[in-house]
């Protein structure tokens, strides 16, 4: 439970969320706040293991230092290791077929089921499997899913396992005018980025009216106005329209009328995701609008979900369009289960997108770190120390999830490495359950391929950027221009960090 000064509140079991909202005053600390982020947005999932590997490698490299391994031999050393270890987990890798909704599914749970929305991880890796195969395409012979077509929102009030998969875009809107219709069946959409209103001038100005017939006037000119846009709406064939703008009463009134319904203020992300998802153009103007422009849905309609109201655009004409509509008893509950959707949909991505897996628990990295001393060995010198003391680090994974699931770390890691002695036994791993040493591929603990080279780079990475420097220094205020200015934002970097 994190809390900030003033007292908001995020419970979350994330690392990369966890490491965002902390409060993180050390420069070199901040270095392992960009760890988190940088495995975050390369690969979704993993973020925990990333820091504390970075972190072990650190408290290891520093056992040499003591021993008086100078760092470049440790930098060069951990480098080498890094190298080696890809190899291994590349070779350690399966293939699986990505059709296969079912390994998929047990990918997404195994992301899922180390959060606090574990109770319903079934469910959700359902689902996110259902929208990852759905947004999945090949483009130019390679399988890409691209999650920035899953939409995610946030509704609390029910419970997880209301949780609902859209196919088609829901947007957090209500209809404009009470009159329109509720339920709009092939539904030709209009996109607008302008507003249904009189435009104000930029200027005061003053109208001096004399009688009453004047103000008439007045007033029958700005409805013709915007009775002349609609008719443009109408005129180019749309029966729906979604504005990026407010929309004047009166023209909401015309449009009912003519049996258009509409939805004003829409966010221009939802703009562009019904764009993407109905094929229909954003037009900056009502006069472009033609029926060439329109988009498509085979309905669009408003639903009540607790007190609020959103707009379902279901069977849009881009298939690939989904909404993930996310309920929960409370708003912490619905924020958790938003972020471990998004861990889930990652992993399936990497997964789909590789067809690479391994198996958890800790099982990838005591297989690689039993392959890193062998090599070790082979390199000898000093730099032996450093591949050892890597090999070592990556068994603070296994490590920690024994200690974590209330287990002899001793006896696990004992028993851990005498399994891996053969080579057969290369999926030996932590059974948190049990509490045993089991085969994790038996288990159904899988994990994308990419997530586990993804954290022995950016850990690697981060440990030899740390051990580089020689001594922290203020500078002082940094010159316009000469990078972000001091006490930004995290990952501002080390003042003079590039040091040798
Ligand atoms: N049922 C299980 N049994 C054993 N190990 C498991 C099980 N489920 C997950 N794990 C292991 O837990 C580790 C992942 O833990 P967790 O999801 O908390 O951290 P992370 O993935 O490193 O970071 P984050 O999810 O916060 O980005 C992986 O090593 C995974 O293999
Ligand atoms: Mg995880």
């Amino acid at each position: 439970m994190l809390v900030s000064t003033i007292g908001d509140v995020v419970i979350t079991n994330d690392g990369a969320t966890i490491m965002k909202e902390l409060d993180v005053q050390h420069p070199a600390a901040k270095m392992l706040v960009e760890v988190a982020k940088t495995q975050d947005n390369e690969v979704g999932d993993g973020t925990t293991t990333a820091v504390v590997l970075t972190g072990e490698l650190l408290e290891k490299a520093e056992k040499l230092l003591d021993k008086d391994v100078h760092p470049t031999v440790v930098v060069e050393g951990y480098k080498k290791a890094s190298d080696k270890a890809r190899e291994i987990l590349d070779s350690l890798g399966e293939t699986i077929d990505t059709n296969d909704a079912d390994t998929l599914r047990k990918i997404a749970v195994t992301a899922m089921g180390t959060k606090a929305v574990s109770g319903a991880r079934d469910y959700m890796a359902k689902i996110a499997v259902d929208a990852a195969l759905q947004v999945k395409e090949v483009r130019d012979g390679k399988t890409k899913v691209d999650i920035d077509l899953v939409k995610v929102l946030k509704k609390h009030g029910k419970s997880l396992q209301e949780t609902e998969l859209v196919k088609g875009i829901v947007i957090d809107k209500e209809i404009a005018h009470p009159q329109m219709t509720k339920r709009t069946t092939n539904a030709k959409i209009a996109l607008l980025n302008a507003k249904l209103e009189i435009e104000k001038t930029e200027f005061d100005a003053k109208i001096n009216i004399n009688n009453p017939d004047q103000m008439k006037l007045f007033l029958d000119e700005e409805e013709r106005m915007l009775k002349e846009m609609v008719d443009q709406v109408s005129a180019s064939g749309a029966n729906f329209v979604f504005c990026e703008k407010s929309i004047d009463d009166i023209a909401l009134h015309f449009l009912s009328k003519k049996g258009i319904a509409a939805v004003k203020n829409v966010s221009s992300g939802d703009m562009e995701k019904l764009a993407k998802a109905t094929g229909g153009k954003i037009m900056a103007s009502v006069k472009d609008l033609a029926a060439s422009s329109l988009g498509e849905a085979k309905v669009v309609e408003e639903t009540k979900i607790g007190d609020d109201k959103l707009v379902y655009v279901r069977d849009a004409k881009n298939p690939m369009a989904v909404t993930i509509v996310v309920r929960g008893g409370t708003e912490h509950v619905v924020d958790e289960a938003e972020r471990s959707l998004h861990d889930a949909l990652c992993v399936v991505r990497d997964a789909i997108e590789d067809a690479k897996i391994v198996a958890g628990g800790g099982a990838p990295e005591a297989e690689t770190s039993k392959q890193l001393r062998d090599y070790a060995v082979k390199v000898g010198g000093r730099e032996q120390l450093a591949i050892e003391a890597f090999a070592e680090a990556l068994e603070s994974v296994p490590l920690a999830l024994a200690e974590n699931a209330g287990l002899d770390p001793i006896d696990v890691m004992v028993d851990l490495r005498a399994k891996h002695e053969d080579p057969a036994n290369k999926w030996y791993g932590v059974d948190v359950f049990s509490g045993k040493v089991k085969d994790t591929r038996n288990l159904d603990v899988l994990e994308p391929l990419r997530v586990k080279v993804q954290v022995v780079k950016s850990a690697t990475e981060a440990a030899s950027m740390i051990l580089r420097i020689d001594d922290v220094v203020a500078a002082k205020g940094m010159k316009e221009g000469a990078g972000k200015p001091p006490g930004g934002p995290p990952g501002g970097g080390m003042p003079g960090g590039e040091e040798y």
